[in-house]
């Protein structure tokens, strides 16, 4: 059968179309098209995402995205040659609607994500896709962003993959599983005893981790997204650390017992931030202290030197302790649940998980399959949607809500 997949949830308008077969054990996807619109240009002046404008930038991109995605699925036959960059936004909307008002092209399925996220976007991804479902007469699924999220471990963007055997004598995904969910909108550590049921076991009582990656980046004056561009610093100043630390290894030895410091915190020469609630006993994290931390130390810094924003070393030595700070904390309680719970199989997933130094501590973890997804579906993509799209889709024996009854849900919890 053939599957679309939409995705709006922040600020990535991404369609996907796949040829999908088999059962929930075992099924296979072959990825047919897959576009996407990032609005990071559009948002990077304002530091973060502005939700009217993305909410905009949906509405004029779906139509474009999904002619462009039929074409290279080589399902759309002769429609008109795409509008994409620069003349798009002349285009209006009810001329793009026509492409989606022909006969269905030969799909079966559409998947949406309905939540969480921003409501305002959540809606144009609705929205379209009820349109194109009723056109089309085929079922609607609406997805939830976090079991993408979990579920993007096992994709690829581009030909075939399998969903690996659970539970198989052979090795691969084992439960219990445990899911660490890192991105600009949440932090949490999700249980799965059984296939595909999430219990949210721990999470974020303020700020997300990704959320903070991007505050502390503005407050270095860094663009946005600033996850990214906090781990570039962060390891410019470990690779110079380490050399160095080779050069002076036979110093440094002496030096490090009598300091009594961490490796990481004599890394980033003498500065210190606070690792929030790592020994609380539950599996929550915080980390608008460790922002706010972030925030005053600069302030410090300025008070003695104006110009210390213009030091690129002094930003590195602040972005390679905050990274340590905000990775060790989510590595510690991640360590705990996987002790507490018995954990067979842990899945890093969200924006974050493109973040090397978490994938480095991550994989010290013994005795345990771990998964990261690719560095193209770690970000917001309807890859992912698709994937569990398909599979919620068969393991409700292809029984789907009524379209009307689905709502965008800013909030909506695992
Ligand atoms: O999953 P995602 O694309 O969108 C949400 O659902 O929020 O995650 C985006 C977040 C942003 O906060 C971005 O700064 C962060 O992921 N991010 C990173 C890295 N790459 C993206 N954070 C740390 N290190 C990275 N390499
Ligand atoms: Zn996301």
């Amino acid at each position: 059968m053939k599957l679309l997949s939409i995705e709006t949830s922040c600020d990535d308008t991404c369609i996907s179309i796949f040829e999908v077969k088999s059962s929930i054990q075992n099924a296979e996807f072959k990825v047919l098209a897959n576009s996407s619109n990032s609005q990071i240009k559009i948002h990077q002046p304002f530091g973060g995402v502005y939700p009217v404008l993305a909410k905009r930038e949906h509405n004029t991109n779906l139509p474009i995205l999904l002619e462009e995605a039929m074409r290279e699925a080589r399902i759309s036959g002769e429609r008109r040659s795409s509008q994409r960059d620069g003349v798009r936004k002349a285009i209006p909307q009810q001329r793009n609607m026509r492409a989606e008002s022909a006969r269905n092209p030969g799909l079966d399925l559409i998947a949406v994500t309905y939540g969480p996220g921003l409501e305002m976007c959540l809606w144009e991804g609705v929205v379209f896709a009820k349109n194109l479902a009723e056109k089309w007469k085929v079922p609607l699924i609406p997805v939830n962003h976090m079991e993408g999220h979990i579920l993007s471990v096992f994709g690829k963007d581009k030909g075939k993959f399998k969903i690996p055997k659970i539970n198989s004598a052979k090795g691969g995904v084992k439960t219990p599983m445990l899911s660490l969910l890192v991105s600009g909108g949440h932090t949490q550590l999700v249980l799965t005893k059984k296939w595909m049921q999430y219990e949210i076991i721990g999470e974020t009582l303020d700020d997300a981790v990704g959320e903070a990656f991007d505050k502390v980046a503005r407050m270095l004056e860094l663009p946005y997204p600033g996850g990214p561009e906090i781990s570039r610093l962060a390891e410019g100043a470990r690779s110079f650390s380490k050399r160095r630390s080779s050069q002076r290894d036979g110093a440094r030895k002496a030096i490090r017992p009598q300091a009594n410091m961490r490796a990481e915190s004599a890394e980033t020469s003498g500065l210190r931030l606070p690792r929030p609630m790592l020994h609380s006993k539950d599996f929550n994290f915080s980390f608008s202290g460790l922002k706010t931390a972030v925030l005053y130390l600069i302030r410090d810094l300025v008070k003695k030197d104006p110009n210390i924003l213009q030091n690129d070393k002094m930003k590195m030595q602040i972005a390679l302790e905050f990274e340590n700070a905000a990775i060790e904390c989510l590595v510690y309680k991640t360590k705990k649940a996987i002790e507490k719970h018995k954990i067979k199989t842990l899945i890093v997933a969200g924006g974050v998980a493109a973040n090397r130094h978490l994938k480095n501590k991550m994989q010290k973890i013994k005795n345990i399959e771990i998964f990261f997804p690719t560095k193209e579906l770690a970000t917001d993509n309807s890859l992912m949607i698709g994937i569990a799209g398909y599979l919620n889709y068969i393991k409700n024996k292809k029984k789907v809500p009524k379209p009307e009854s689905i709502k965008a849900t800013g909030n909506l919890r695992l």
